[in-house]
Order: structure tokens, then sequence, then C-alpha cells
């Protein structure tokens, strides 16, 4: 039972034959690229250029532009310390090469989606990668035996993090409420003390990387995503224009996407992006996801400044609480979710 939980443990054998459910044999190819097409594939936005009084108004355009055709982008300048990310970095490493015992104090319990392992989809097959997934706000919301329990110097190094994107992430919402004309006091209003959980990712190589997925193709339910590939080895592939691509993260960029609720948010101005992460044939990824999503006691739909008689709403209000028991009673699946709002 062990062995299933983990992918981790699963290959520390070498001569063990992985369990068919492992394998995503038919995945859709990505795009090739050469180089530095890499690099170009999405765009970077400059936070300390984006917030400056003098020099924004370039910036803002191109969060707009890159808000509505990509749904996802390289945050530069995002005022997070390297030192602060090489903390993260070792403490999360720390916490992979904890034995087996110990991480399974956090295993996730029947019938719930927070702790440590991994679930099957909807079709039952398994992403080739250990998690440990989180809510971490409202403070109240932490479940004890998580959060709290976690050695002392990791989950400092958390708090930490939690706050510098607690941050950031006010700055952009409060952006791209100006981008989108909103009142900027509508977006705050939504998001000030909101659901914020966080999943740490460790996939192990993989000789065969064509055959496994480390996550299958999805949306982010959430506000926005802020991913940070702790180690700066790339996976993360996007679906643009009907293509896989693969991305190359400039190493000290944060990757913000935009996430199902934004889509709503904005009234389907923009999208929310869908897209997966694929396995090294030789290092480890980790990678950590930190979702930023409204209050539990909000309701979520089209942003009201944005609805007229000419732009009626695309998308039925919910309540948050709602939106997130709907959401882990169903499998993550390409963008089905958001369909369902509409
Ligand atoms: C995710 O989509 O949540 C994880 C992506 C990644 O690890 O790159
Ligand atoms: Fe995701």
């Amino acid at each position: 039972e062990f062995s299933l939980l983990s992918v981790q443990e699963l290959i520390k054998d070498p001569n063990i034959t992985v369990p068919n459910d492992y394998f995503h044999p038919n995945q859709e190819p990505p795009k090739l690229l050469n180089g530095n097409d890499h690099f170009r594939a999405i765009p970077t936005i400059d936070l300390e250029r984006l917030v400056s009084e003098e020099r924004s108004e370039f910036e803002l355009e191109k969060l707009e532009a890159t808000c509505k055709e990509w749904g996802i982008f390289q945050l530069v300048n995002h005022g997070v310390s390297s030192s602060l990310l090489e903390k993260l970095k070792f403490e999360i490493q720390e916490f992979y090469k904890l034995p087996l015992e110990e991480k399974m104090k956090y295993k996730i319990k029947p019938d719930d989606f927070e702790g440590y392992g991994s679930l099957a989809g909807s079709d039952g097959k398994l992403d080739w990668g250990d998690r440990l997934y989180m809510i971490t706000n409202p403070v109240n919301r932490r479940k004890s035996h998580l959060f709290p329990e976690l050695p002392s110097s990791l989950r400092n190094t958390l708090e930490s993090y939690f706050q510098e994107l607690q941050n950031l992430s006010r700055k952009i919402f409060g952006m791209i409420a100006k981008n989108l004309k909103m009142e900027v006091k509508e977006m705050e209003e939504l998001f000030e003390d909101g659901m914020q959980s966080v999943r740490l990712n460790y996939y192990p190589p993989y000789s065969k990387p064509e055959l496994v997925m480390g996550i299958i193709p999805h949306s982010d339910a959430t506000g926005i995503t802020i991913l940070h590939q702790v180690n700066g080895v790339d996976g993360l592939q996007i679906k643009k224009d009907g293509v896989w691509i693969p991305l190359s993260i400039i190493p000290e960029a944060l990757v913000i996407n935009l996430g199902d609720i934004l889509e709503i948010i904005s009234n389907g101005l923009y999208r929310s992006i869908e897209h997966r992460a694929s396995i090294n044939s030789e290092k480890e990824r980790i990678s950590v996801a930190f979702f930023v999503n409204p209050r539990f006691d909000a309701e979520i739909g089209p942003a009201t400044s944005l609805i007229n008689p000419e732009n009626p709403a695309l998308f039925k209000r919910i309540g948050m609480e709602d939106y997130v028991k709907g959401l882990f009673s169903r499998k993550l699946n390409g963008k089905k979710y958001l369909d369902y709002m509409k």
C-alpha cells in the first residue's frame, strides 16, 4: 500500500515493475522548440516596473495582453529574496528526504484531499509524483495534523514565503483590477484574507518520461497560482492554440498562472491556462504551487462593474465554500469544472 502512495518509494528498487496505473502512453506530444524559444515561450512581467509611478504604463498594457492571450507569465523583480528561495529549496528537499514513516504522519486520509501522497484521477490513473497539499489560510482552516505538525524550520520558511506571496499577489490583483476597470475595492474585498493553499510537489526522474505524467492536463481552479520551480528543473507545459508547449522558466522568476476564478471574475475576458507537468529522465524536479483564492464567505461571479446589457454575465454566481466543495468532489480534468460554472 505504501509503494502505491509514493513514487519516491516505488523507484527506490530499480528492478521493480512500475504498475500500469502510472502509465499515460497516449499523451499528446509536446511541440519541440529550439534553444531560446523555450525562454521566449511565455511573456515576462516586471513587478517593480508594474507598480512604479512613472514606468507602469507599458507594463500594464503588457499585463493586459498577456492575461488575454496567455493566462500565464513569468514574474521577475518580484521582491522575494533569493536567500528565502534558497531556504525554501533546502527545507523542501529535507522534507522529501525524511523516512517514509515520518511523511506518512501527514498522509491523505480517506475522503480528504489534504495531506501527503497522491490521488488517482477519474480514470484511476496516477501521476508520477508525490505531493503535500494543505490549506494554509485562513489560519483556522489549517488541519491540526498537517501544517502545525511540520518540522519547525520548514514551517517557518513556508510562513515567510506565504507572507511574501500574499503581498505580491495583492499587487498583481490591484493591477488586474485596474486593467479590468473594476473597482479596486471590489477585488480587494474578494481576496482579503482569502482561501490560500499550497502544494509541495516532488517528481522523481523516470527513464521514459514520455510514458508518465507529473500532473495531467488541467487548469487551476484558483484566482491565481504562483508556481516556483524550486530546484530549477523545468517541466511545465502549456496548451496554447491546441499545441503543448514546453516552457523554460528563468530560474529566479515566479510563474503566475491565471485560474478559473479569474476567468469568471473577468467574465471570460481573461483565460485560465491549461497546463501539465512533465518528468525529467535524469533529475528529480521539485516545485511549489501557492494557490490564491477569494475568501470562503465571498460570492464569486463576473465582476458587477463588467456586466451590462451589451456584456451579459457568462458565468453563474456561486459561494466560494460551495465552489471548493464541488471542486474536490470532482477530479482534475482539463477545463471541465469551469464549463460547469457557465
Ligand atoms: C501544477 O500544475 O499544480 C504543478 C505544475 C508544476 O509542478 O510545474
Ligand atoms: Fe496546476
